[in-house]
């Protein structure tokens, strides 16, 4: 369990998308940190909260993407986003509640999700859209 170094497997080729997913990489690296250092509650909560929000709003952009090029994975794409922020919102809710400890298994959970997200479902898009020259 580490920090996410940004690595060129990662990055699908597409300007928009690679932007935020390390801006989610970021925010997934700086809740790590602040965990490692013992940070309360109200800080890894807010940055829990932003992980949740920027991640919803990440998913709509390449949403709107697939629609915009007809891409044909979008029903399973789509599904896989949902199932995902249905997970953080989970996280979220039971960490607010203090029912839920953020513990390093659910760093490896988002570890594995960013991680594998992106390496599969986001670049299979990302491949699309360049055949398309949708940008
Ligand atoms: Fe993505
Ligand atoms: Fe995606």
């Amino acid at each position: 369990m580490a920090l996410i170094t940004w690595k060129p497997e990662l990055a699908t080729g597409h300007e928009t998308i690679d932007e935020q997913h390390q801006s989610l990489i970021d925010a997934f690296n700086r809740l790590h940190t602040a965990m490692k250092q013992g940070k309360g509650k109200d800080e890894l909560g807010s940055i829990l909260v932003f992980l949740k929000d920027y991640t919803v709003s990440h998913f709509k952009m390449e949403e709107g993407l697939m629609d915009r090029s007809a891409y044909p994975g979008a029903t399973m794409h789509k599904a896989i986003h949902r199932e995902l922020v249905n997970q953080v919102a989970d996280l979220v809710e039971r960490f607010q509640k203090g029912t839920g400890v953020l513990t390093l298994q659910v760093m490896d959970f988002l570890e594995k999700w960013l991680t594998d997200h992106i390496q599969g479902e986001d670049k299979m898009l990302a491949e699309h859209l360049r055949k398309r020259a949708v940008k």
